[in-house]
């Protein structure tokens, strides 16, 4: 066990600057965040709400899926399939290392695409049938899945959040796998998004972590901690992991640090870059508050 333990933080010294490739197991929560097109690796602009859930759940960790999110260089289809690989991958490999340890799923745009693809299976059409993981191993490794406007939005799935009631761009064919995953989905698409809604009004899509955060924020915490409650103290004891032999490998890493804090300032300017060129909104990226991130999200999070 020991000997396990030390090779996972090896492998987790080897691959700290590469992708988010790392097996370190946490103690609370660990999110895995997949961004809309065009944001710069990493989580995006949902790495605001981790960072608040990893403050509300000692011990918890994200990373940014590994996958390109772009919407022409591959383009969009081929970004998603390449996301669903890696979601998929991902998720079998932490749940392997660290059978103990609860996982979320949280993606925006694009990312919300990928993230229904691997939970729900789909969409169909031009994007052919992903396979969706099996039902048991998302109830025993995935507490909670968010997603912000995702283009295969169906209007009437039962897991939906928000104002919309109308399919997204790639409306999936079939959520039945999505709903049969009960109160451990949101989905929240608002009236007049261009991607998730069919709608015209981009900035839509930009504002669900600052119309939604909040709700979701509980909605994570009490997702885990139920299941937390429900599998009670022996039966984890009972389940010797890598993280509880070595070495404390554990406490509250986040595994993608590049991404700014969310403290307040940088309002001003921030805001007035919407719609500008990408190249440079990203590059004010480091300097930026949670205000400007959220202006942040608004250039980025574009599908
Ligand atoms: C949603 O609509 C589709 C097609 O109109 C229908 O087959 C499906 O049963 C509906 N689902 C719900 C939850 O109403
Ligand atoms: C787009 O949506 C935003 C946020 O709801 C709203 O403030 C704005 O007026 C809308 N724009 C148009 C053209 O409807």
């Amino acid at each position: 066990m020991r000997a396990t333990a030390i090779g996972l933080l090896a492998a987790v010294a080897a691959s700290a600057s590469a992708a988010d490739t790392s097996t370190e197991c946490s103690e609370g929560l660990h999110m895995i965040v997949a961004r809309g097109t065009g944001e710069d690796e990493g989580p995006g602009a949902t790495a605001m709400l981790a960072e608040e859930v990893v403050e509300r759940i000692p011990g918890s960790s994200f990373e940014g899926l590994d996958y390109p999110a772009t919407l022409t260089d591959p383009d969009y289809d081929e970004s998603v399939a390449e996301g669903d690989e890696a979601l998929r991958k991902r998720l079998r490999d932490y749940a392997e290392a660290c059978p103990d340890s609860k996982m979320a799923v949280l993606g925006y745009s694009q990312g919300a695409h990928v993230s229904t693809d691997v939970l729900c299976g789909g969409p169909g059409g031009d994007f052919g049938n992903a396979d969706p993981l099996p039902k048991d191993f998302i109830e025993s490794n995935v507490v909670a899945i968010v997603l912000f406007g995702d283009p295969s939005h169906l209007a009437n799935a039962t897991y939906n959040k928000g104002t919309s009631k109308k399919d997204g761009i790639f409306e999936r064919d079939d959520v039945s796998a999505c709903e049969a995953l009960g109160d451990r989905i949101v989905s929240y698409c608002d009236t007049g998004d261009v991607y998730c809604d069919s709608g015209s009004n981009r900035t839509v899509h930009s504002l669900y972590i600052e119309r939604y955060g909040d709700d979701v924020v509980e909605f994570i915490a009490d997702r885990y901690e139920s299941a937390e409650g429900k599998k009670g103290p022996e039966t984890s004891a009972s389940r010797p992991t890598p993280s509880s032999s070595g070495a404390g490998a554990t406490s509250s890493a986040t595994t993608n640090t590049d991404t700014p804090s969310a403290t307040d300032g940088g309002e001003e300017g921030a805001a007035t870059e919407a719609g500008d060129d990408d190249d440079a909104a990203a590059g004010l990226v480091p300097g930026l508050g949670l205000a400007g991130m959220l202006a942040f999200g608004v250039v980025m999070a574009l599908m």
